[in-house]
């Protein structure tokens, strides 16, 4: 019978062509053998016994290989370390990088990899070893690259309530140091995996989110213990490794045979985090609805903001004209005397930062006519809003507050938001 394409197979990395002959392959996440550092126990390994210029062509090889057998939005993903030989630095990184560069790849980041668990000593003249290169390559400039799907927005200091404009609604954008810690040896696997240098599960699943949709094709064609495989996996996305040593091979079938269905789960459940990012994105936005006309009123002249009576703060339903703009947000403004120009003040302030920044495209419309303002409001609670706070709603509104002339409650919206501040320190 013939072997499913999407698993482990025991191949040697360069004769990977024979296994994939079309562009199918949306991510490789690999950390190659170490140069003659490692005996992996078997004939034809990459890097054992080898010259470095065997060694660097055999990797041009492998991934020429897999150049061809990717799909033309995919990424590669190396994780690899300079070394040290008698008396100085090799930078296998960069040696490396060029070469597979001959072959087509275009490097886009280098990320580094903070591990904290690494041996607490160093050598004589040396610093100690806790960082690895992670090195992203490219097939175009048109690559996958789910960035919204690992930003950072739980860990969120409590600025964003008052400067909601300064924050991606998606959460923080992730920074080129990642820290995580190495497995330490036979943690990982609950015991079914003993393998010299198995990756971190979470940064895996970190380059995974990133660069990848669930069906898509994850590769790692130095498997070792399967931790790419076994994420991708989890993770709903469809894996193809190769690898040498049948020991590992059947350790990782092992472990997938007795966690899989645990580790879906976990994914699974991972997913209502994502739902927690769409809440957190809704209130940024509606955050910046509100304090938008806040600043707006502010800088008005005391001319024009004695005009000022009511403003309903609507987010509206059409998509914004405007390039970098993310919302649309009507603003009718109640107004004592119709004829004056205080549109022009409002046009002239939205065309500047701070208001230019915040990634509003507003629509204004002015009325002096009571009745006309009061048909305009949404049906179902209103909340009212100072001229200074508008992060948390000051009370229910209801329409004889309409009459009550007051200088700071100005702002209604159908937008409830009762924050405060020190809820997130
Ligand atoms: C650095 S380890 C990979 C570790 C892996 N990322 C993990 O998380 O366990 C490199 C692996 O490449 C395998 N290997 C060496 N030469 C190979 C070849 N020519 N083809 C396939 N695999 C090879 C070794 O057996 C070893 O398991």
């Amino acid at each position: 019978m013939k072997k499913n394409l999407f698993s482990l197979h025991k191949l040697d990395a360069r004769k990977i062509s024979k296994l994939i002959s079309e562009p199918i392959v949306d991510v490789t996440i690999t950390s190659p053998p170490y140069f003659n550092l490692k005996d992996y126990g078997f004939n034809k390994q990459i890097g054992f016994g080898q010259t470095y210029e065997d060694y660097l062509e055999d990797l041009k090889l492998v991934f020429k290989n897999i150049y061809e057998c990717t799909k033309d939005t995919g990424t590669l993903w190396v994780i690899i370390d300079a070394y040290r030989k008698v008396g100085e630095v090799v930078p296998l990184p960069f040696d490396f990088s060029n070469k597979i560069k001959e072959v087509g790849w275009k490097l886009q980041e280098i990320i580094i990899w903070g591990k904290d668990r690494t041996v607490p000593w160093a050598h004589r003249g040396q610093m100690r070893n806790s960082f690895e290169y992670i090195l992203v390559f490219s097939k175009s400039t048109n690559y996958k690259f789910y960035i919204d799907k690992i930003r950072d927005f739980q860990s969120l200091k409590k600025w964003w309530v008052k400067y909601p404009e300064r924050y991606n609604p998606r959460g923080k954008t992730p920074e080129a140091i990642w820290n995580f810690d190495i497995p330490t040896q036979g943690s990982w696997g609950n015991g079914y995996i003993k393998h010299f240098c198995p990756l971190p599960e979470e940064m895996v699943a970190q380059i995974i989110k990133l660069t990848t949709k669930e069906g898509d094709v994850v590769l790692d064609p130095f498997s070792g213990s399967g931790t790419v495989l076994s994420k991708a996996d989890n993770m709903k996305r469809k894996y193809i490794g190769t690898e040498l040593n049948s020991e590992y091979i059947q350790m990782f079938q092992k472990y997938l045979e007795c966690t899989g269905k645990d580790k879906r789960r976990e994914y699974e459940a991972e997913n209502k985090v994502l739902l927690k990012q769409n809440e957190f994105e809704k209130l940024i936005l509606e955050l910046r609805a509100l304090k938008y006309i806040k600043v707006a009123f502010s800088r008005l002249a005391p001319n024009d903001k004695i005009l000022i009576n009511k403003i309903f703060v609507k987010i509206s339903d059409r998509i914004p004209q405007k390039r970098n703009c993310l919302i649309t947000v009507n603003y009718i403004i109640l107004i004592n005397d119709k004829n004056n120009n205080i549109k022009n003040s409002f046009d002239e302030l939205c065309y500047k930062p701070p208001l230019s920044k915040f990634g509003i495209e507003p629509i204004f419309t002015f009325t002096s006519n009571l009745s006309t303002f009061i048909s305009s409001l949404s049906n179902g609670p209103l909340f009212l809003y100072t001229n200074r706070i508008t992060h948390k709603f000051r009370k229910i509104f209801r329409l004889e507050d309409i009459n009550i002339s007051s200088k700071s409650d100005i702002i209604i919206s159908n937008i409830k938001i009762e924050l405060n501040e020190k809820d997130f320190e």
